[in-house]
């Protein structure tokens, strides 16, 4: 029997829940299958920092190291959104990226049939819709130097070199050569230096992959495209503050930012979080969806843990519980048939597999 080790960090406002109900599914397939995973939870974000005064401590990263993969829910949260820089949840995060060198962060954008009414953007326009966003993680505008800020002056520095920019084309390219073969590089080269590398290197790349089409956009018509007609697009590849923002967006395009997944990687272990945040203004009331989470655990099955048949059997789950009419809050405006929990919806979703 295979056994794999994987490390959960709940993080902080509705991280909690969501993960118990990704566990709860994963424990479900794990049952069908010939494999066990062996879970070693740690404390990320506002929870470590209330914990331990720091959001990524020590012992979380030489924890989550021993593991297989990661899984995560999410942090962050009025109450350390006032302290300084280092000690703010999401400086944990950043820094688990970058220690773990996951670069790629990968969000699938696929529409839901039985969801198609849950977007705000007509059903013709997001009928098919299924693309990918391939974010560079671990570089540009969030990581670069010089960065300061003092009392009348701040500013950052978006910067990436050839070879960070190289290795994220690589990335997209190979996705997309498996997928549609049809790669749109989002930059914003008609005003930035860094985007004329940008767009040099991806040619550079091209010349590789003379199957895949490649066009450039710049981020602002990017943004139009994506609700205009975001059929139109198959991978994207962009920067980490461009991929950053172009994400949520698509998040309204599939109906709910709690549908979507991710996953981030590179040349450590996987890392596995929905592209939500923790939500605090909904923590604890049981309203959370957790789709999110659990794609994000199908995707984990199928990266880190190579197992694709267990990941498809956890989509046909969700898809299955969503064709049924089963809603959480925010998705329970169209066509439910019945309102459920976040633990109603975990139970349901893993009541599929086991049949
Ligand atoms: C995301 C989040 C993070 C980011 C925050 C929490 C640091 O918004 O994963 O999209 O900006 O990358
Ligand atoms: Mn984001």
């Amino acid at each position: 029997m295979q056994n794999y080790n994987l490390a959960i960090l709940r993080g902080d406002g509705i991280g909690s829940e969501i993960i118990s109900e990704a566990i709860k599914v994963l424990d479900a397939v794990s049952v069908l299958s010939n494999y066990e995973i062996n879970y070693n939870e740690h404390c990320i974000g506002g929870s470590a920092v209330d914990n331990y005064g720091e959001p990524l401590p020590r012992e979380t990263i030489d924890g989550v190291l021993q593991n297989d993969a990661i899984l995560m829910g999410a942090i962050g949260g009025p109450k350390w959104e006032k302290l300084e820089k280092a000690k703010r949840p999401e400086s944990g995060l950043l820094k688990l990226r970058e220690i773990l060198g996951a670069y790629i962060n990968i969000r699938p954008v696929k529409v839901f049939d039985a969801l198609i009414d849950a977007s705000p953007l007509k059903k013709e326009i997001i009928t098919g819709v299924d693309m990918v966003i391939v974010r560079e993680l671990t570089g540009g505008i969030y990581f670069g130097q010089p960065r300061e800020k003092t009392v009348d002056k701040a500013y950052n520095t978006m910067v990436y070199t050839r070879e960070e920019i190289k290795r994220i084309a690589i990335a997209g390219f190979e996705l997309a050569r498996n997928r549609n073969k049809k790669i749109c590089s989002v930059d914003k080269a008609n005003v930035l230096e860094v985007s004329e590398l940008w767009r040099e290197v991806v040619e550079e790349v091209a010349n590789n992959y003379e199957d895949v089409s490649l066009s450039h956009m710049y981020v602002d018509n990017a943004a139009m495209q994506l609700v205009r007609d975001p059929k139109s697009f198959d991978v994207i590849l962009t920067s980490n503050l461009f991929g950053d923002i172009l994400s949520d967006e698509a998040g309204m395009v599939s109906g709910s930012i709690g549908l979507l997944p991710s996953s981030s990687r590179g040349d450590g272990i996987g890392l596995y979080e929905p592209i939500h945040g923790s939500a605090p203004d909904i923590a604890d009331q049981g309203i959370a969806n957790p789709i999110a989470t659990i794609l994000s655990a199908a995707m984990l099955l199928k990266e880190s843990f190579k197992r694709d048949d267990c990941s498809k059997k956890i989509i046909s789950a969700v898809s299955k519980t969503l064709e049924e009419g089963y809603r959480t809050k925010d998705i329970a405006m169209f066509n439910a048939k019945e309102v459920v929990s976040t633990e109603e919806m975990g139970s349901i979703i893993a009541g599929h597999i086991s049949e």
